[in-house]
């Protein structure tokens, strides 16, 4: 892909920024990240406070190119390169011994660093023209929903950011798939675009799933993803809606046969990775709506659908234990 003379000037003054210890959000093929140089304490710290994301949260290290890899992890397994090899650039990160200069800001001082070589051209132009690793979480405040567009990212951190690259709606709409490679066997943390089934193929047999214990991944917390309206997830919405305070949103993947008083109907795609795609914004689209409770039908309990049902369970998790509003 060419890049536009504009997108051209944009990269080169976002690393610009980035060298002088900045803060910038650029866009990736998952959600948009908020980068800062990952050499640079001081620049890491920054990102932070611009989230209000508790400092023992590790955060993942974009890289331009696999052979970066041996810049940032040690003791690295074979079937990380095999993975490498195979899903990167992609929306999958690893999980892998760090290697010593690696600052303890990046990591949450854990002995492990995610790493993920991103699909989206102007992030590989942004990474190659900054020439260094970029520390991003996804550009949203701590606990929210990330954002898939640039006007989401200034609407929750444009007051904290050097540069907001606008590389257009991101392609898959979910966080990447994380998979630790760190301990004796391979673990999912977190699913997404690239399936667990995806993965089985390459391991030789599904990876293992989250439990207790687990290494810290705010992504990994229970209530995360969270829209400010309480979701509800439920198999169907029409037994439940007077049940429940009014006005009410629903999101399922085919209309009521009538309107419904009191009652905002968002039909969803019944395609996996177009809903995926969709989702964030959707959510974000419907919290500016005001109603008292978002009542979500779920998709089917397939492998296709498991990064999908996946965010909603953590986003319906913050409602169950009352406290819908995260920060
Ligand atoms: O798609 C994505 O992964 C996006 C884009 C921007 O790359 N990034 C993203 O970052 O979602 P963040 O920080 O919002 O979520 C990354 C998750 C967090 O839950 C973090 O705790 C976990 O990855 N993580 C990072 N390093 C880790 C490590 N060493 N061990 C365990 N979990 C780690
Ligand atoms: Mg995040």
């Amino acid at each position: 892909m060419t890049l536009s003379k504009s997108v051209s000037e944009q990269i080169m003054r976002a690393a610009q920024i980035l060298r002088h210890g900045g803060l910038v959000a650029f866009p990736t093929e998952t959600v948009y990240g908020l980068g800062a140089d990952a050499c640079n304490a001081e620049a890491v710290r920054r990102i932070f406070r611009a989230k209000g994301r508790p400092a023992d949260h590790p955060l993942i290290v974009h890289l331009s190119d696999i052979g970066e890899m041996e810049r940032w992890a040690q003791d690295i397994p074979a079937v990380a390169w095999r993975l490498a090899e195979r899903f990167w650039p992609g929306p999958l990160t690893l999980i892998l011994k760090r290697a010593p200069h690696v600052l303890d800001e990046v990591t949450g001082g854990q002995d492990t660093i995610g790493l993920r070589v991103p699909r989206h051209p102007v992030t590989l132009a942004l990474l190659k023209a900054f020439g260094g690793g970029l520390a991003a979480p996804s550009a949203n405040p701590f606990g929210g929903v990330s954002p898939t567009t640039a006007a989401h990212v200034i609407a929750g951190l444009g007051h904290a950011v050097g540069a907001v690259i606008d590389g257009g709606p991101c392609a898959v709409g979910l966080e990447s798939t994380i998979l630790d490679l760190s301990g004796m066997r391979p673990r999912l943390l977190r699913p997404g675009a690239v399936t667990s089934c995806a993965l089985a193929e390459m391991l030789g047999a599904p990876p293992a799933t989250q439990t207790t214990g687990a290494p810290r991944a705010s992504g990994c917390l229970p209530s995360h993803y969270a829209p400010n309206t309480p979701l509800r997830l439920v198999t169907s919405a029409i037994p439940e809606l007077n049940r429940l305070p009014q006005p009410l949103a629903v999101m399922a993947m085919c209309l009521p046969k009538t309107a419904i008083a009191g009652c905002r109907w968002v039909t969803m795609p019944r395609d996996a990775r177009a809903y995926g795609r969709a989702l964030y914004a959707r959510l974000r689209e419907i919290d500016s709506w005001g109603c008292r409770c978002i009542l979500v039908e779920l998709p089917p309990a397939t492998m296709e659908w498991e990064a999908v049902r996946d965010r909603l369970g953590r986003a319906a998790a913050s409602a169950d234990k009352g406290q819908p509003e995260l920060t």
